[in-house]
Order: structure tokens, then sequence, then C-alpha cells
């Protein structure tokens, strides 16, 4: 069963990244797989302190990947910000059946514009953000529909 589980200060132990490393493959780049543990680490911390909230993307035994979330501006504009975004090296790449044949980063950046649009209507909000961990991965997110800011290195997705 497909499962998309949050994570808060409120229910996430402090195991949360020992939990989550010990059922994901990271990169097969030894430096890589550290900047992703380190990552991972540090997202994890933030979700204690309530300063993001994460959401694991599971399907049986399976830890497809997560997205994390927080509150954040643009300028003037409020924004929906994704902190990390994390996929299982063993699914990357790959569109899953179980998914609709979406891969599994699509679907949570999916879930994060929906998620995004309902806090549009209750609180006021313009952009779903992001800044990307490299160069390379601004051409993944601009597939996806993110957008340039001008003069930034962040990327944005109007709402
Ligand atoms: C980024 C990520 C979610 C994309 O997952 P995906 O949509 O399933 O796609 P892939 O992993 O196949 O990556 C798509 C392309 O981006 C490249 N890529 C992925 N991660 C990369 C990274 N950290 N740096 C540079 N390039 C990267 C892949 O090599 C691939 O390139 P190709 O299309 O030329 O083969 C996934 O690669 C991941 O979880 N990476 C580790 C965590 C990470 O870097 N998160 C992004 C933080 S901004």
């Amino acid at each position: 069963m497909l499962e998309l589980k949050k994570y808060t200060s409120k229910n996430a132990s402090y195991r949360l990244s020992v939990d989550i490393l010990s059922h994901v493959e990271l990169s097969d780049h030894l430096e890589q797989s550290q900047r992703e543990r380190g990552f991972i680490e540090d997202v994890c911390k933030r979700v204690q302190k309530s300063s993001t909230v994460l959401y694991l993307l599971k399907h049986a035994d399976d830890t497809l990947g997560f997205i994390a979330l927080s509150v954040s501006s643009i300028g003037d504009f409020p924004s929906l910000q994704i902190d990390y975004l994390f996929v299982n090296h063993a699914f990357r790449g790959k569109p899953l059946k179980i998914l609709d044949n979406l891969k599994a980063s699509t679907y949570l950046i999916e879930f994060a514009i929906e998620l995004a649009k309902e806090i549009q209507e209750l609180a006021g909000l313009r952009y779903l953000v992001l800044l990307p961990d490299n160069h390379k991965l601004q051409d993944v997110y601009k597939n996806m529909g993110f957008l340039h800011l001008p003069k930034q290195e962040w990327l944005y997705f109007k709402l």
C-alpha cells in the first residue's frame, strides 16, 4: 500500500535520520552519498526544531523517497520552500506503476504543488520555491516546470 507519512516535531524521534538512512540506498558515488547523508541528517534535525515538515513516501516495505517543506518568502512573496527532495537510489529515474507511471521525484513535487495550492487558499501563498543543489539539477527542475528567478539561483513554480 502506498503511504505518504508526515513527520513533524510532534511525532519525529531523534532517530528519524537513522531510520530513513537504514531504509534507503544513497548514491553510489562516495562524495555524493556523503552529501546526501549530510542533507538527510540536517533536514531531520530541522524537523525536530519545527523548521520543516518531512513527507516520507513508502510502498509496502520500500521507502521510495521524501520531500521536506517549510515556509519562506521570496522578496515580499510568501512561498512554500522545498528544503530537500530525496529519492532512494534504487528508484531514481524510474517511472513506477504504483505511482501511475510517475517517477517518485515527480510524484513528490506534484504533491508539494497540490499542498501549496491548499495553503494558498487558507493563508495566501505565491510560489513553490527551491534552491537546486548544483547546476545540473537546475535543468532537471526546469523540466518539471520550474522557472528561474531573475539574478538568483532559486527556482520557482507559480501557483
Ligand atoms: C534529484 C533527484 C530527486 C532526482 O530524481 P529522479 O527524478 O528520479 O532523477 P534521476 O536521479 O534519474 O536524476 C535525473 C538527472 O539528474 C542527475 N542528477 C541527480 N542528482 C544529481 C545531483 N545531485 N547532481 C547532479 N546531477 C544529478 C542525474 O544524473 C540524471 O541525469 P541524466 O538525466 O543526465 O541521467 C534524485 O536524483 C535524488 O534524490 N538525488 C539525491 C538527493 C538530491 O540531490 N536532491 C536534490 C536536492 S536540490
